[in-house]
């Protein structure tokens, strides 16, 4: 019998975050699995998106955004970045980082091309890359700083490459790219003609003095990278699905044909309130960051007690651990035992990775929570210590 479904569909798996909220919900456990925050979004966002609405933005927005979003994004982006962008030549909304970061990869990578992904990776990238029928290559960023072998970088470009994805602030490590490192991912690129991908959407949430660093600010790379982010992590809005690519003229050309054949645009009445969020002021970013901060410095102690070992974040809201005092084969095992056994959820170390050996022993949790919930949290993870100790 004919397949009914096509090959392309076969080449990767169901998301294992979403599973571990799945699962979590049926335990009803605590979920530190899927990276959304639980707590409030703020107040004039949530104004404007109502007054949005009762003024009747609810037909089609331009298809590469509106245009108050657009200049809104051009100003808050030279203010922190000092990168100016053309709000009419340089800018695609998009129904978030997500959708971004698919439709410049389909836009912009041939098949047979491949793109280079450093690993651990969010998600997302591996497949995105086989959906263009490109393939992914990947290299590791090593433990415990998360750096990478400058060596294996270099060796990974070649004719073939068309592309790099490069995360920062970077979920699952935490790890915050440092400028000599992006000023080498940049020769890399120039040398071989290769096109950066940042995915930035982390770029508010800093600890510990750590600069973010965008990579098109760096010499002759403003030409040839697209630079990714949205308001679901800055803002706590990730239902709202806006994100945004910047990107020079030819490049955004062809990200805009393939945005508006795959979503037509972004909700209009939430763009008019991403507007409203990017001219907020400067306190409000680090107020934000405080607060991952706090709820870093409550959980990584706290997960140490527990018997994990830690990777202490610099950026982003995840906390990579390794397992391995536990005493279980594989991360999988283990994450299906914390989450119906101890009622935590947490994702398999393996999920990013393209060789799932290499995350056996590491589990990843998130700290997008209130107070109270990463506390019900650290109380069941007491169970896990007893277990442990009686094995
Ligand atoms: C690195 C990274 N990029 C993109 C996203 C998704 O962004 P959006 O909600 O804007 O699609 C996430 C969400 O977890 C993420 O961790």
């Amino acid at each position: 019998m004919r397949d009914l479904v096509a090959h392309r569909s076969t080449l990767f798996t169901e998301s294992v975050i979403r599973e571990m909220t799945r699962l979590c919900q049926q335990h009803g456990g605590v979920n530190l699995a899927q990276g959304f925050p639980d707590f409030p979004a703020p107040d004039p966002l949530k104004q404007e998106a109502a007054r949005a609405l009762a003024a009747d933005i609810n037909q089609y927005a331009i298809t590469w955004g509106a245009k108050r979003l657009r200049d809104a994004l051009v100003a808050k982006t030279e203010r922190f970045s000092a990168i100016r962008y053309d709000p009419e030549t340089e800018v695609t909304v998009c129904c978030g980082a997500t959708e971004c970061m698919a439709a410049t990869l389909l836009a912009l990578v041939n098949p047979g091309e491949e793109v280079i992904v450093f690993e651990p990776f969010y998600e997302n990238y591996g497949p995105d890359a086989i959906l263009c029928g490109a393939s992914p290559r990947f290299v590791r960023l090593r433990e415990p700083d998360w750096s990478f072998d400058p060596d294996e970088l270099t060796g990974a470009f070649s004719n073939q490459t068309k592309a790099i994805v490069i995360n920062t602030p970077n979920n699952p490590t935490g790890k915050v790219f440092s400028r000599a490192e992006l000023d080498q991912i940049a020769s890399l690129c120039r040398r071989w003609d290769v096109v950066a991908v940042t995915d930035e959407i982390y770029e508010h949430i800093l600890f510990d003095g750590a600069q973010h660093v965008s990579l098109a600010g760096l010499e002759g790379m403003r030409e040839r990278t697209v630079t990714i982010s949205g308001v679901s992590k800055t803002f706590s809005v990730t239902g709202w699905r806006i994100g945004w690519c910047l990107a020079a003229p030819p490049l955004t050309a062809a990200i805009r044909k393939v945005h508006d054949f795959l979503t037509v645009g972004a909700p209009a009445p939430l763009q008019e309130a991403a507007a409203a969020a990017l001219e907020m002021p400067l306190g409000y970013y680090r107020k934000l960051a405080d607060g991952y901060r706090d709820r870093r410095d409550y959980l990584v102690p706290a997960l140490e007690g527990a018997g994990f070992r830690t990777f202490l974040p610099h950026g982003a809201y995840y906390v990579m651990t390794d397992i391995s005092t536990f005493g279980f084969d594989d991360d999988v095992a283990f994450a299906r035992h914390l989450v119906s056994g101890v009622g935590v959820a947490a994702v398999p170390g393996s999920s990013f990775y393209a060789d799932p050996a290499a995350g056996r022993q590491r589990l990843r949790f998130h700290f997008a929570r209130r107070r109270e919930t990463l506390e019900a949290a650290v109380e069941r993870l007491q169970r896990l210590r007893a277990r442990a100790s009686t094995i």
